[in-house]
């Protein structure tokens, strides 16, 4: 019986300029994913740990991390939903070079806002977020926030042999690049299978949720249980509940909860994922202790102070029409490839299976799909016209997403990954004014390899 466990904390090491600095190093090794008599999981990780170590630091600050790349392969970190500099944002050749191995790099850093984000490998991420390198990376606010507990749950989903061995089906599935992407058979969360949840009748409990699956779609839904939503993709959001209360959380997606423990005590409550209809499984169970934290249950809701985000004017903006194609079941015929047409039996041969706007990306460098001024309000109108659902991520930006199939998206809250469903459409606006070359992708990780990327520029 496992209790979901803390992940571990870096402490900063601070000079004597006083910017918390940390470090980072990628190495390969064995972990304890699944119980012990399967054995230990041969994993890539940071600093010996599944999920690498939570790097903490204040809103407004700087800070400095040191990654040492000790893998077979070139890297980079990329830090997911952090509005940095662009020659800090970790993609390979588009923003740096990549860090071989026995190579460091520097990231200098600043957290304009406060929230839940992560980071991860931009190097084939498909193989190496994949192995196990990934971590949350937390801001917090100025001021504490009133809270009896908070923790982070950093969820992956592996594909496991029967002896806790990753399949070495990295590049090449064919499968999972036009299909639903590397779905695996373990859900973890903080490098474990959970079975269990403590908690205190009363206690209110802020949860960090992060999807860091390749592919994995998750829809959580508690039972007897009505966590509300403070913030999504780290942007605070007017406290809400969910539709049909499943919280759906893509790949690359983050999602705070306040959790008011409204159990009895000596109960248990279980955890479910129902995202996928014909794979629904209990991930753990919420276990109630005896004692109470209090009798009564808080009322007032947890509002968290809003970050210091560009407001883009929808009355002068500029629209852009975003299409995807492409997929098994899709109708594409084929798509621009490294500057021609390609037919689509040519794109499978090479590794490719979608498009953006008719282009399959070949890389991370290429012409840009949209290019803007700075300070340009934009309107993104994304098209899914594929057979799969694609979680799509800016970086560099938050958005603000308006609709979804033309229903006004309640709040329109603040994200940096919109999951778009099959036939779906979204609009989301932004004021492009961090300028630099920045991905748009799908974060499921085989979609993003197989062609499913694009360049936005601010100049
Ligand atoms: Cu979390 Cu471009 O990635
Ligand atoms: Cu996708």
């Amino acid at each position: 019986m496992v209790s979901v466990g803390m992940a571990g904390y870096l402490p900063s090491i601070r000079g004597d300029d006083s910017i918390p600095s940390f470090i980072l190093r990628m190495t390969k090794g064995q972990y304890q994913l699944v119980p012990e008599e399967y054995g230990k999981t041969d994993v890539w990780y940071f600093n010996n740990q599944i999920p690498g170590p939570q790097i903490r630091v204040k809103q407004g600050e700087s800070f400095r991390v040191l990654v040492e790349n000790r893998l077979d392969q070139s890297t980079t970190v990329h830090w997911h939903g952090l509005r940095v500099k662009n020659t800090m944002d970790g993609v390979p050749y588009l923003t740096q070079d990549p860090i071989e191995p026995g190579q460091t790099f520097l990231y200098e850093l600043e957290a304009p806002d406060a929230g839940t984000f992560w980071y991860h490998p931009h190097q084939r991420s498909f193989e190496q977020v994949g192995r196990g390198l990934y971590g949350s990376l937390v801001v917090e606010e100025r001021q504490a926030i009133d809270i009896d507990r908070e923790l982070t749950w950093v969820l992956d989903d592996w594909r496991l042999t029967a002896n806790a061995q990753l399949t070495g089906d990295y590049s090449g599935n064919r499968h999972d690049m036009s299909h639903a992407g590397r779905i695996g058979n373990t859900v973890t969360i903080n490098g474990e299978i959970p079975d269990r949840f403590h908690l205190r009748r009363g206690e209110r409990i802020r949860i960090r949720l992060i999807n860091a699956a390749n592919a994995r779609i998750m829809a959580l839904v508690f039972e007897d249980h009505e966590p509300k939503i403070i913030s999504i993709d780290g942007q605070p959001v007017t406290p809400h509940l969910p539709k049909n209360r499943q919280y759906i959380l893509a790949p690359g997606m983050r999602m705070d909860l306040q959790m008011d423990c409204t159990g009895r005590p000596g109960e248990k409550y279980a955890l479910q994922d129902h995202y996928y209809p014909n794979q629904q499984y209990r991930l753990l169970d919420l276990v109630y202790d005896e004692k109470a934290v209090r009798d009564e249950i808080l009322q007032d809701d947890i509002v968290l102070p809003g970050n210091p985000m560009p407001e883009p004017n929808l009355d002068e903006s500029i629209q852009f029409e975003i299409d995807l194609a492409g997929g098994a079941r899709g109708d594409m015929q084929g798509a621009n490839f490294q500057g021609k047409w390609t037919d689509l039996r040519e794109l499978v041969r090479q590794g490719k299976a979608w498009s953006i706007n008719g282009v399959a990306s070949h890389g991370h460098v290429m012409e840009p799909v949209i290019v803007v001024e700075r300070n340009t309000s934009c309107i993104l109108n994304i098209r899914n016209n594929t057979a799969w659902p694609h979680p799509m991520h800016l970086h560099g930006h938050s958005f603000r997403v308006l609709s979804q199939n033309d229903t006004a998206v309640l709040h329109h809250p603040w994200q940096d990954t919109v999951l778009i469903e099959s036939g779906a459409t979204s609009k989301i606006a932004f004021v492009a004014d961090n300028p630099g070359d920045w991905m748009f992708h799908c974060h499921i990780l085989e979609h993003q390899a197989a062609g499913m990327m694009a360049v936005i520029r601010v100049v």
